[in-house]
This record gives structure tokens, C-alpha cells and sequence, in this order.
């Protein structure tokens, strides 16, 4: 088993679904007691993962010392090499630089992390989100790495069997992640392979499990994962669930009638549509903060559901929350939290349910494996994420019908022209942004003082880091020309080229 300390990192359970990938277990923990619990369990290995605290800080996340006199292996992913740093008696202090996103790594010195191409490939592309950095290394360690903008970028203690690493091996865009991983499990910590891969099976007995013979409601939203989250309940509870989707008006053009349709074709379960689009507007009537939308959503979408589960006798509210909406949600002890994803953060504290979560640990990647198990349509195994809150999370300040309908449109053509190039399955996310940055253009000799419609494109594989898509630049021209003359009210479009650290996909 190797154990998975947990400072409060966004991608903590990102390390440990590449473990459990490699057929390893692994078990995540937060540092506090951490002593008496490697009493109980005796890891081969133990990762330091990432966090938002800084080693010096007043409220510091650090670990007993004599962790490092059990002789297990460890590893240290940035903020977790920092506390390598600081605690084995290097230094660590504020960067003059703040790294977000790609950096170019190079290696200084072998190593067994980096065995398996070091010979061959001295610099390769790794992803970083730090701000502090180590610029003493602890006695008894070697620096082995560095970037352009931290000189101690990665140290190890071979004797020891102690390594530090600034950048984040278990996101999908750091070059040979998976390996380094792979190194430490196998080849330093000499762990063994088991296979304790996901079964429907056992996601299907374990709602049946949670809810016995009591009736259910299912918050379903057309999506991947409440759609996966239905047909599993579906199997497991059989016609005590009834499944609920609510048109909020936040939309994509055509989404109900498709959803509707879609779900009488292949799943025989029981639908109920609620139309809410008048109660959301007047809901989030003159709301322009972020945080605020997403909680009155979230309330709004639960007080519904508590009026139709009394209606039906039903205790149980079951969802499609993934794990990252929990983790950007502050669903762990130490995370900070990003944004209130409506369907974890965005309930309120008072509730009439037993939440049942039944995809709670999985990414989106294994939601779809799922749904591919569970035959679902390929259309919607692939269709992109959707934001719970829908497009209320795409219009900068305050939510009304017309912002909508300019939202709508532009986002429709911003998908037919992705789905026209051929590109739509190859990509996470492709929509537009209501930015409500009012700017001038000239349209027939006369000035417009119009909207300005940003594009985001994105590629990711978890959720946690994400690239922008490089778009032929013939492909931008079209989505521009188009949205900008379909669309009366907009005289402007720019695209978004930003990654995700330091961006989040949506833009609230
Ligand atoms: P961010 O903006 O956090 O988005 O980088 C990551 C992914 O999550 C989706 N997202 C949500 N999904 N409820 C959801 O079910 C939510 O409240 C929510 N907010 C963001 C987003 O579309 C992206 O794919």
C-alpha cells in the first residue's frame, strides 16, 4: 500500500487514481496523527502531496519529524517537497517568481525517478503551481533537477530513499508523470502489483446498499455523470427511483428536447420534467457575484427537489458528483476551496435528504468508461461537460433572459463550427462567455457600442490542469465572423489562451 498524505492539494486524489491505476493500493490521509497511523498500517512507500499553505505560514501543514526515521520511502510533490525541504533542515522561501502552468524541466543528475529515459532525454515538458520555492536543500540530499525559474526544482536522498519534486507528476500534462509515479511504486518502493479496478457490479450493490427499499429521486441533468449516476440507481433500486430534470432556463439551445428524447430511447427509467426557468431568473435577479450564483442555484435546484421527494415519500437525493467537483469545493480537510460546484458546496447546510453519491471518488474519464460498460450512446459519452449551474456561470454579472439568448447562439456556433472541422471528440470543452465588456465597432458607417463574446477551448484529461486548444486560425476567423454577424448585439470576439492553473475552465 503506499499512503497519501494530503496537505490540502486539488490533485491529492489525482496521485492516488494513478496508483490505483498501476494496480497498487493506496489510501489517502491528512497529516495530523500521522504517527499512530503508520502504526496501523505499514505503506511501502508514503507521497507528500501539494497544498496551499506555505512551510513559514502561521498555520503551516507540517509533519512529525520522525516520520523520516521509519525507513519507508517518501516522496515529495511541490508544497510536499517543501516540507522535504524545511523539516529535513534545507530552506524555503518566497520565489521572486510565481510558476503556474508549463515549464521546461531539466535533469541535473541521475536518478531511479527518472529511470527509463534520463539517458536519452535530458529536458521534458512538466506542469508547476508554486509560489515558494527550496533554495538550501536539507544535508544529506543532492539536487537533481532544476526549471528556468527554480534552481532546485527537484532533491533526493538516495540513501534514504527521500525525493523531492516542485512540478506535478500525476497531471496528465507533465511529461513522463505516469512513469515517475510508476519509479517510485515499483522500482524504489518495491511495491507489487494487485487489480482492484471499479466494477459496475460493486457500484450497483453499494447503492443498493445505501438506499434498501426505500424510494429515491434522482437529480439528472443529461450529462455523463448524472446520467451514469441514474442508470446505476436504475439497476440497483429498480421503479423505487424517479428521476427529475429541471429545464433552469440555463440551457444549451435544444438540450431538453434532446435529453428528453435521448433518455426515452434508451433507458427505460422514470423521468419527470420540471420547467423552472421563471423561478431561477427572479432567483438570481440583480446577483453579480460568482460564489453567491452558484450557492442560490444550488438552493434553488434542492428546494425543488424536496417539494417533488415529499410528493413520493423519499428520503434519498442521489447525484452525479465526480470528484473534482468535491475537491474544487473544499470537500477535503485541507483544500482551498475554488468555486462552489452547485451540486456539493452550492447545498445548503439545512436539507430534508441522505445524499447518495454513488461516482464520488471517479474523474470524468472513469464516469465515461462506466458508460461505456453500461452501453450508453456514443453521443453521449461524448458529448462535452456541462456546468451544473449552466450558462449562469458564463454570463459575467447579472443572469437575464436576453444575456441568455445571446449566449445560446454564440455557443451554438462556436460547437457547429468545432463539430463541422472534425474536432469535437478530440477536446474537453468548447463554448463562449457572455464577458458583459461592453466595446465599440462600426457596423454600415455607424457606431455600435456592443458585447464582447469570449471563446474557450480546451483540452483535458482530469479536470484538474487543462491546455487551450491551438485552433486553425481559419476556424477562428469563421466562429467570428459568424457569432459577430448573426449576432445583432455583439461587435467583438477574442479567444481565451490561458491554461488551467492559474485559470479555472469557466470563467465563475
Ligand atoms: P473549472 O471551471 O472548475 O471546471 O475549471 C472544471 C470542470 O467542471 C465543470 N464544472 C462543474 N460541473 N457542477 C458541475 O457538475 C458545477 O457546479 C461545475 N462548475 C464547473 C466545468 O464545466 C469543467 O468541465
Amino acid at each position: 500500500m503506499i499512503l497519501i498524505i494530503d496537505f490540502g492539494s486539488q490533485t491529492a486524489h489525482l496521485i492516488g487514481r494513478r496508483i490505483r491505476e498501476m494496480g497498487v493500493p493506496c489510501e489517502i490521509t491528512t497529516p495530523e496523527g500521522i504517527l499512530s497511523r503508520l502504526k496501523k498500517s505499514s505503506p511501502k512507500g508514503i507521497i507528500f502531496s501539494g497544498g496551499p499553505s506555505s512551510v513559514y505560514g502561521k498555520d503551516a501543514l507540517l509533519v512529525d519529524k520522525r516520520i523520516f526515521n521509519l525507513g519507508i520511502p517518501i516522496l515529495g510533490i511541490c508544497y510536499g517537497l517543501e516540507v522535504l525541504g524545511h523539516v529535513l533542515g534545507g530552506k524555503v522561501a518566497p520565489g521572486k517568481k510565481k510558476e503556474y502552468g508549463s515549464t521546461s524541466f531539466s535533469l541535473i543528475k541521475e536518478s531511479p525517478l527518472f529511470a527509463g529515459w534520463q539517458d536519452k532525454k535530458k529536458n521534458f515538458t512538466v506542469w508547476m503551481s508554486h509560489f515558494d520555492q527550496v533554495i538550501e536543500p536539507p544535508s544529506g540530499t543532492v539536487v537533481i533537477g532544476s526549471t528556468p525559474a527554480v534552481k532546485i526544482a527537484a532533491f533526493a536522498d538516495e540513501r534514504r530513499r527521500f525525493y523531492g519534486i516542485m512540478f506535478h507528476p500525476e497531471v496528465h500534462h507533465t511529461e513522463y508523470g505516469k512513469e515517475i509515479l510508476h519509479n517510485f511504486v515499483f522500482n524504489i518502493c518495491q511495491e507489487v502489483m494487485l487489480d482492484n479496478r471499479l466494477s459496475t457490479k460493486d457500484l450497483v450493490d453499494k447503492i443498493k446498499n445505501d438506499i434498501g427499499d426505500k424510494n429515491a429521486v434522482c437529480a439528472l441533468s443529461g450529462g455523463i455523470d448524472s446520467s451514469v449516476a441514474a442508470v446505476l440507481s436504475h439497476q440497483a433500486i429498480g421503479k423505487n427511483l424517479t428521476c427529475f430534470y429541471v429545464d433552469t432556463g440555463m440551457m444549451r439551445q435544444g438540450e431538453t428536447d434532446e435529453i428528453i428524447a435521448t433518455f426515452k430511447k434508451y433507458f427505460k427509467l422514470n423521468l419527470k420534467i420540471i420547467n423552472a426557468e421563471e423561478l431561477f431568473l427572479s432567483k438570481l435577479k440583480d446577483v453579480i457575484d460568482p460564489e453567491e450564483k452558484r450557492r442560490i442555484i444550488g438552493e434553488t435546484f434542492i428546494r425543488i427537489f424536496e417539494k417533488e421527494a415529499i410528493k413520493l415519500e423519499a428520503k434519498f437525493l442521489i447525484q452525479g458528483t465526480i470528484y473534482p467537483d468535491v475537491i474544487e469545493s473544499k470537500g477535503t480537510k485541507h483544500a482551498a476551496k475554488i468555486k462552489t460546484h452547485h451540486n456539493v458546496g452550492g447545498l445548503p447546510a439545512k436539507h430534508g435528504f441522505k445524499i447518495v453519491e454513488p461516482l464520488r471518488f471517479l474523474y470524468k474519464d472513469e464516469v465515461r468508461e462506466i458508460a461505456r460498460k453500461l452501453n450508453f450512446p456514443p453521443k453521449m459519452i461524448h458529448r462535452h461537460v456541462f456546468p451544473g449551474p449552466g450558462l449562469a456561470v458564463r454570463i459575467i454579472g447579472e443572469v437575464t433572459k436576453e444575456k441568455l439568448e445571446i449566449l445560446r447562439k454564440a455557443e451554438g456556433i462556436v460547437v457547429e463550427e468545432i463539430k463541422k472541422a472534425g474536432l469535437y471528440d478530440d477536446i474537453w470543452m468548447a463554448f463562449a462567455v457572455f464577458t458583459g465588456v461592453k466595446s465599440t465597432g462600426v457596423t454600415g458607417d455607424e457606431r455600435k457600442y456592443g458585447e464582447t463574446i469570449a471563446v474557450r477551448v480546451i483540452e483535458s484529461k482530469d479536470t484538474m490542469t487543462a491546455d487551450w486548444v491551438r485552433l486553425p486560425y481559419p476556424l477562428l476567423a469563421k466562429i467570428s465572423e459568424r457569432i459577430t454577424t448573426e449576432i445583432f448585439d455583439v461587435v467583438r470576439v477574442v479567444y481565451d489562451i490561458t491554461t488551467k492553473p492559474p485559470a479555472t475552465m469557466e470563467w465563475e
